[in-house]
């Protein structure tokens, strides 16, 4: 069972910075177009974008950072952009997983990771297990995720673990428990670059309250400077959780709904 509460059975903690940043890393694509580059060269660039970010946020003291880097519709793309992201993937994987240990970070996947070749495979299998003793921030990076698919897991694993389960024993908290974040709060902070409004099958569920921040920057030109310029907008919005104004102003914000 997930010993993180869910917002719509109680009202979670609140701070000035978020606990949890969820992002969209949009735009690499037409940050390449713009410099007549081929579009894996923003892929490269915005590899780049996501080790500032990780170090930032270490930095701020959020404690999981949650980026979404290949998503289950990702294969429609030319095979040629599908197996660049691959090779980018598993040679950032064997870059990184040091630094990430050495500045104790801990690193997850989510995602269908069965789709993806068998040294993909190992090496997140290793950097998981290399970094899993790190406590300063949980880096999560999701790959060939789905929202849809990752509630539907949920819901397969959990029918599968409790043979004779009644459609009334089926909880928030259960269903909770088998989601591929079962060990992250919910995000306080949902980040898109690249000027869409929409959330794009991310974390469905999980996304129930969070504060959503859309900025037309491309993911490659997304620095420190505009993740703080995220964090100012999020420190200052009312997070009312279904409360009235007048409700939060009297009671504490931990209180039962
Ligand atoms: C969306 O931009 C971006 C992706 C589908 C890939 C994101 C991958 C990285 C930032 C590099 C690898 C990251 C990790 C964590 C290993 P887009 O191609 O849709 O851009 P567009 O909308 O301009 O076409």
């Amino acid at each position: 069972m997930t010993s993180h509460a869910s917002s719509t059975q109680t009202i979670p903690e609140v701070s000035a910075i978020p606990r949890h940043v969820a992002i969209v890393m949009d735009g690499n694509g037409r940050w390449a177009s713009k410099r007549l580059m081929p579009r894996v060269a923003g892929h490269s660039e915005g590899l780049g974008a996501v080790r500032k970010i990780v170090e930032e946020c270490r930095k701020l003291g959020v404690q999981y950072l949650t980026v979404f880097a290949f998503s289950s519709e990702n294969w429609r793309r030319p095979p040629e952009e599908v197996g660049f992201l691959m090779k980018l993937f598993l040679k950032s994987l064997k870059g990184e997983v040091s630094r990430l240990a050495e500045n104790d970070i801990s690193l997850r996947l989510i995602g269908d990771l069965s789709r993806f070749d068998s040294a993909i495979q190992e090496m997140a299998q290793f950097s998981e297990e290399k970094t899993a003793g790190c406590k300063g921030l949980t880096f999560t990076i999701a790959a060939n995720y789905g929202g849809r698919w990752d509630i539907l897991q949920a819901m397969r694993q959990c029918l599968a673990n409790n043979p004779g389960l009644q459609p009334e024993q089926v909880t928030e908290d259960l269903l909770t428990s088998y989601l591929s974040m079962a060990y992250a709060p919910e995000p306080d902070l949902f980040i898109r670059t690249g000027g869409e409004q929409r959330v794009s099958n991310f974390l469905l569920w999980q996304l129930a309250y969070t504060e959503l921040y859309f900025t037309d920057v491309l993911w490659p030109d997304f620095d420190v400077a505009h993740l703080h310029r995220a964090f100012d907008w999020f420190s200052q919005r009312e997070r009312r959780f279904g409360r009235t104004s007048a409700q939060l102003a009297s009671a504490g914000a931990d209180n039962p709904v």
